[in-house]
């Protein structure tokens, strides 16, 4: 028994929804394969990349994988292979991806025992000990969409729709950001006007993706928690997002926990548009960057025919 999940990578934040919102892009993502063992444990055959731990016990794909078989009581183990599409330290969801996309080959090699809940439970734990404890990226990943995370603990999270013709842009500079130094730059408290103004915008984020009206979401998108404490640590980030702005951007941030860049547009024209305003910002810089455009990935993490394919 092999099979192969694939899993999108995924928009953190979306600007102020720190923790809390999460979309998923179509069109790159990781791919793990898994084949069910007759002896216990995980066999990390492939950790998809060389600067990734071969180690188990330290990788996203594997760490979901080993708490699937705890949770569903097996009594096999399970050979991985890891294909990443995205990449390494890069604010696209990476970890999250192998993490969902090792959980749900798991729980499929082993007749589905798990539900959602359990699944992404399962994923907590690996990106609890690789990225820290948060579900803006797990929960788009494993659902598609866009997602509020209500709660981790329990997992409690909510899909929004996703208004039509929005185009997400994502800038990848030619940087890396460690999730975990990004989190350690994060203030540990903030002011009762920042934690107001951060509750609105989150508040008419929501509003917005219920209603379409895509001018509220533009305006709404507006984070004034990691993106301050962020952007220094990110050369040419600010000079990209207000390139993406004057390039008709409905609103652009830092994704994830960055080097990415993200902008969200109204059409896949004005994505491309905006997508090439950000480059040339970047290049202004002295700062290669790679641009990708595309929906939000409605379907979240899927079996596939092989790795490297999406169906
Ligand atoms: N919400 C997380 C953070 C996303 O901003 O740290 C990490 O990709």
């Amino acid at each position: 028994m092999r099979l192969t999940a694939f899993a999108p990578g995924s928009v953190g934040n979306v600007g102020p929804g720190l923790d809390v919102l999460g979309l998923a892009v179509a069109g790159a993502g990781d791919w793990v394969t898994a084949e069910l063992l007759d002896v216990r444990g995980i066999e990390l055959r492939d950790p998809g990349h060389p600067d990734l731990p071969a180690d188990p016990a330290r990788h996203s794909a594997a760490l979901a994988a080993a708490a699937v078989l705890q949770r569903a009581g097996a009594h096999r183990g399970l050979a991985l292979w890891v294909l990443k599409g995205l990449p390494l330290s890069g604010g696209q969801g990476g970890s999250a991806a192998s993490a969902v996309a090792g959980a749900v080959a798991a729980n499929e090699c082993l007749g589905r025992p798990l539900g959602v809940r359990a699944l992404l439970e399962s994923c907590l734990e690996a990106e609890t000990a690789v990225a820290g404890r948060h579900a803006d990226n797990l929960a788009p990943s494993l659902l598609g969409g866009i997602v509020l995370v209500r709660s981790v603990d329990p997992p409690d999270v909510v899909t929004l729709p996703t208004p039509a013709g929005l185009t997400v842009v994502l800038a990848q500079p030619d940087q890396r950001m460690r999730t975990a130094d990004a989190r350690a730059a994060l203030p540990a408290s903030v002011t009762r006007d920042v934690a107001i103004h951060q509750m609105a915008q989150v508040a008419a984020m929501v509003a917005a993706l219920y209603s379409g009206d895509l001018a509220l979401l533009g305006r709404a998108l507006d984070d004034r928690i990691a993106e301050p404490a962020r952007a220094p640590l990110l050369p040419g980030f600010v000079a990209a997002k207000r390139a993406a702005l004057d390039a008709g951007a409905l609103g652009a941030s830092i994704s994830g926990s960055g080097p990415t860049a993200f902008a969200l547009a109204s059409s896949k024209g004005a994505a491309t548009r905006i997508g090439a305003a950000m480059v040339a910002a970047y290049a202004a810089a002295g700062i290669e960057c790679v641009v990708r455009t595309g929906p939000v990935d409605s379907v979240g993490a899927r079996l596939v025919a092989e790795p490297g394919t999406f169906e």
